[in-house]
């Protein structure tokens, strides 16, 4: 925990014991700025940690900028990590579950990438420790690119243009497995949500957001209690959960095989929440209206439900303003498309 956020901590827990519960329907601006300095923040760049304490060059961040739109990193060519995650819908691809390479569903919905850069855990079931640890795996699942991981070294190696990049990125034209994830990774780290209208609010702009929008942020902390998983700067305390959908999959349990959590999945974090539907681990939600239903009705499924999902009680006019807080939070990100290297063309080489 940053000191920030420990005497934030601490705030918060001495309000809890000192004074009774703010009138929230009648906090007037001020009342909102103290929730808002109290409980939220914009992301820190200070705060990314890197691998080895390393900042990457540009140039490795562009070479993964290149390996993430490039549909070569697929073993037929037919699709590249942003066709799943497509910048154009907020880095997922807008359908329940995405096509791999071979034309066959994956099994979970495809999450957005933003803010990756301060997250501890991946996928929805936090297989992954690291972004350089997930980059190979959806390269060569089957079910994804279905890319063995050395015809793709092989692949990369055969074209000119990327043994030129390699090599300013690297300093030499080794092309190794380890180096097309760290700088996938790299690119990654670089998708930053941070200039959104409650940004500018938390930075001082009273107008940034509408009036809809702070009380639904004081929904957020007080009786939503979203906040109670959904904390910190990009809205995760990246802890698992089963929040009650109806669904069969065990989720964290089959990594750690505990009975809590049977059916827990990861936090994600939520901003551009707004541009990333459908949501869930198993896209059964369509908008973030019923997101918002779905908790006021303290989920669908009961079993091993986490204790701090119940029915919120929220009437009409709470559930809009929480919506309207949950609108707050986007920003369009430009994510350039780069121009890939060449030649384009490419000896098949058939799967052993
Ligand atoms: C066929 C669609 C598809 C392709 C192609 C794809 N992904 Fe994914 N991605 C997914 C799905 C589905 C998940 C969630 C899987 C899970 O949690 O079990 C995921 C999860 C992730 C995550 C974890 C995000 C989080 O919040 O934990 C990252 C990071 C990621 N993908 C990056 C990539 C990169 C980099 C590539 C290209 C090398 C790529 N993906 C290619 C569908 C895809
Ligand atoms: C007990 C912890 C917890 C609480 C409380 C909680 N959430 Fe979540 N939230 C999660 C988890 C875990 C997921 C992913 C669940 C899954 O896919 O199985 C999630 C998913 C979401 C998603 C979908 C994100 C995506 O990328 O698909 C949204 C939106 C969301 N929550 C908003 C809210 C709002 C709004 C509230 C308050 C009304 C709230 N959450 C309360 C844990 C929580």
């Amino acid at each position: 925990m940053t000191p920030k956020r420990f005497l934030l901590t601490l705030f918060a827990l001495s309000g809890a014991l000192h004074s009774p519960p703010l009138p929230v329907l009648f906090a007037g601006d001020q009342g909102y700025r103290e929730i808002a300095e109290k409980h939220f923040s914009v992301p820190d760049t200070f705060d990314i940690e890197y691998p080895d304490d390393l900042e990457p060059s540009e140039e490795v961040v562009e070479l993964g900028s290149m390996l993430f739109f490039d549909n070569r990193l697929s073993f037929n060519e037919s699709q590249s990590c942003a066709t799943c995650h497509n910048p154009d819908h907020g880095l997922s691809d807008g359908i329940r579950f995405s096509l791999g390479a071979t034309g066959k569903p994956v099994e979970r919905n495809t999450p957005h990438l933003y803010n990756l850069a301060w997250n501890q855990v991946f996928f929805w079931d936090g297989r992954a420790a690291s972004l350089e640890e997930q980059a190979l795996a959806p390269i060569e699942a089957e079910a994804e690119m279905n890319m063995p991981i050395d015809i793709l070294v092989d692949r990369l190696k055969s074209i000119s243009g990327y043994r030129e990049v390699f090599e300013k990125a690297y300093g030499d034209d080794s092309i190794t497995p380890d180096r097309i994830a760290a700088a996938l990774a790299s690119f990654q780290r670089e998708i930053i949500v941070d200039n959104t209208p409650f940004d500018s609010y938390l930075n001082g702009n009273d107008n940034a957001i509408s009036l809809a929008a702070k009380r639904g942020m004081a929904l957020f902390v007080d009786k939503a209690a979203c906040i109670k998983c959904h904390d910190g700067a990009n809205f995760t305390d990246n802890s698992f959960h089963n929040i009650g959908l109806k669904s069969e999959d065990i989720g964290r349990k089959a990594i750690v095989d505990i009975p809590i959590l049977n059916k827990a999945f990861k936090v994600p974090g939520l901003r551009n929440i707004l541009f990333s539907a459908p949501y869930m681990h198993d896209g059964s939600i369509g908008t973030l209206e019923e997101v918002v239903r779905f908790y006021n009705r303290g989920g669908d499924d009961t079993e091993n439900i986490s204790s701090l999902i119940k029915p919120l009680h929220l009437n009409e006019d709470e559930i809009r303003d929480l919506v309207a807080f949950l609108g707050a939070i986007n920003k369009p990100l430009e994510i350039p498309r780069p121009n890939l290297p060449e030649p384009n063309s490419i000896k098949f080489v058939t799967k052993k």
